[in-house]
């Protein structure tokens, strides 16, 4: 069989892997749930840091910047495979949390010598059995679009940090227009799958929050991701 024969047939096959893939084939729901979030979660787990690492870093290194420069307790919500809990100085305490154990297990592998992690615990971001008031610092990164009730875990958040202390986010926003609009609109319908909703503008954030907005950054790659950091109330 020549060459041009056998390459659209490849093509072909892997188109339909894709499909397969991204329909999630014999999956009933198609909404981003909390089972839906553990099985992506358990599919991305074994290879999330081979692919997520080198773009996910500029938001982890400015997030953690601006962390070690601040006292106390933390709290990483959704703190995944831990790629950043290398990155803590050592005179912060910290605490991780995330709903999926496979990607929790790969963070606790990261701990190593590093005697500030204080706790990796499964639990919902959306549901702390932490006490009100409790953290100086909470950090959500690559979370808030991931999780199927983005206001339950932005109350949380809040109810957990201390008068006085700061919150931090690290998100992909959906662009309003544009090439990047229309990518976001394509791929929103494989969420599921995905284990992230695509389409989340910043006003889902800005308008559902009631803390202050201390400063906002936008960060790269191609300035996909922004940093936003705000300020409980003293
Ligand atoms: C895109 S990953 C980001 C992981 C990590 N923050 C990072 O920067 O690499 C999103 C993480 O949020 C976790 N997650 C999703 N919903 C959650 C929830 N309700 N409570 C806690 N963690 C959740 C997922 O299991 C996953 O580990």
């Amino acid at each position: 069989m020549s060459q041009s024969n056998i390459l659209p047939r490849r093509i072909r096959r892997f188109k339909q892997k894709a499909e397969d893939w991204l329909n999630g084939a014999g999956q009933d729901s198609k909404k981003l749930d909390g089972s839906a979030v553990l099985a992506a979660y358990g599919r991305w787990a074994p290879v999330y840091d081979l692919i997520f690492s080198g773009p996910l870093y500029w938001g982890q290194r400015a997030a953690v910047n601006h962390i070690n420069t601040l006292q106390g307790n933390v709290l990483e919500a959704g703190v995944g495979t831990g790629i950043s809990l290398r990155l803590y100085a050592d005179h912060l305490n910290i605490t991780g949390i995330d709903l999926s154990e496979d990607m929790l297990k790969r963070a606790r592998r990261k701990v190593g010598q590093k005697r500030n992690i204080k706790e990796l615990r499964v639990m919902d971001a959306g549901d702390l059995s932490y006490p009100d008031n409790h953290f100086d610092v909470v950090v959500a990164m690559y979370m808030i679009t991931v999780v199927p009730d983005p206001n339950k875990v932005l109350r949380e958040l809040e109810r957990v940090t201390k008068p006085g202390g700061t919150v931090i986010l690290v998100n992909h926003f959906s662009a309003n227009t544009g090439f990047r609009s229309t990518l976001e609109q394509g791929l929103k319908r494989f969420s599921h799958r995905l284990g992230w909703n695509p389409e989340f503008p910043k006003s889902h954030v800005l308008g559902r929050i009631h803390l202050p907005l201390e400063c906002e950054e936008t960060l790269p790659p191609f300035k996909l991701f922004t940093l936003m950091r705000f300020r409980k109330p003293a």
